[in-house]
């Protein structure tokens, strides 16, 4: 057996539900697995309401959007993040600003937030990176003080609790991934939460072209094709029925990783602060100077373990290169990090084995 860096874990129960679907017909719009995934999302985060979209990304975007964040508005995101946590603020015409992470917890530095306010600031979009919660009690203090959403890119954090919640239910809106990579998947689809029903309806009814079915095709407004398919759900029943062992299986197997790896001088772990649980989505790891990271990434790589560099900061990428300024904590992270295996089609034994590799190439 290979290890897996990030691989999706699927079996007979997403053969059978698949499978369900397919006898059915119903592999697009209708059938009940929309319904039923997104009522289950809704209960094992216990809000009200959940409604499903077709990415992480399309979740974003409709938050932004239904909030009438546009032009003319900013979006304190942090640096360090992938690109979809920045490009649907772009989507609704309004610019990024882009604040620096902590170098402990490779997240969004509260008194760098501060720095980035100004009057067109409406939201900030904290990202708990790789599974890992923000800040959160310091950020909603701020969006308080100063009248701003709270928009959590939770894309990567699905099971994380922050102080007895979990991530993506603390701000005003939560937009959860469910890639092929992440902790649970339907192949590519997202989830929008949030405390406003009203406004959560309103989404449903836009990423269904803001369709009136009541008046068969009729569209009062302009809307958006960012439905979740009934085939997608299906997959998604299925992931959440065995979320809480996926869960489990991260949780230990970054024990392992500390507990292997932890008497390392040259290495450190992701910071958590006091009272949050990581979903550890994937075990990162940053290096000191001792080791070349490249050099180790492809020395692991021939040992037959995965790994994968952290995001490159997104003020590198050229359309947001005029918000570019210095980052340190952000470009350091990139340079000095890498992404663990975390799949759950692991055994211990082959995170063990990784460890074991680790140990021989680093010191
Ligand atoms: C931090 C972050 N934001 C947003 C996204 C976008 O999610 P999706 O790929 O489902 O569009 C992802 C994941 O891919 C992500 O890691």
């Amino acid at each position: 057996m290979s290890i897996e860096l990030d691989a999706p874990n699927l079996g007979d129960l997403e053969k059978e539900y698949l499978a369900k679907v397919i006898d059915s017909g119903f592999v697009s719009t209708f059938g009940p697995f929309v319904s039923e995934f997104e009522e289950r999302f809704a209960r094992y985060l216990n809000v009200q309401r959940a409604v499903s979209t077709q990415s992480g990304t399309a979740a974003l975007h409709m938050a932004l959007y239904e909030m009438g964040i546009g032009r003319g508005d900013e979006v304190i995101v942090p640096a360090l993040t992938f690109v979809a946590t920045a490009a649907p603020v772009m989507y609704v015409g309004a610019g990024p600003v882009f604040a620096d992470v902590e170098r402990d917890t490779w997240n969004i530095d509260p008194k760098e937030i501060e720095q980035c306010i100004s009057p067109r600031t409406r939201a900030i979009i904290p990202v708990h990176l790789y599974g890992n919660p923000c800040n959160m009690d310091a950020i909603m203090k701020i969006a308080g003080k100063h009248r701003l959403a709270v928009i959590e890119d939770a894309t990567e954090s699905l099971g994380a609790i922050y102080k007895g919640r979990y991530t993506g239910t603390i701000g005003e809106m939560g937009c959860f991934s469910f890639n092929g990579n992440k902790t649970i998947t339907t192949g590519g689809g997202g989830m929008i939460v949030g405390s406003r029903e009203e406004s959560l309806e309103h989404i449903k009814f836009l990423v269904n072209q803001a369709r009136d079915e009541s008046k068969g095709y009729y569209h009062p407004e302009i809307g958006f094709n960012y439905r979740m398919t009934n085939l997608e759900a299906a997959l998604g029943m299925a992931q959440m029925e065995r979320l809480d062992v996926f869960s489990g299986q991260k949780m230990r197997f970054s024990e392992i990783y500390r507990e292997e790896l932890g008497g390392i001088p040259d290495l450190s772990f992701q910071g958590q602060y006091e009272g949050a649980a990581s979903s550890w989505w994937l075990t990162c790891v940053t290096f000191g100077e001792r080791t070349d990271v490249p050099s180790l990434q492809k020395a692991l790589r021939e040992r037959g373990v995965p790994t994968r560099r952290i995001f490159m900061p997104v003020v590198e990428f050229p359309p947001f290169a005029a918000h570019s300024s210095a980052f340190r904590n952000s470009r350091e992270i990139y340079e000095r990090g890498l992404c663990l295996p975390s799949s759950t089609l692991n055994t211990e034994e082959d995170i063990f084995y990784v460890c074991k590799t680790i140990k021989e190439l680093v010191s």
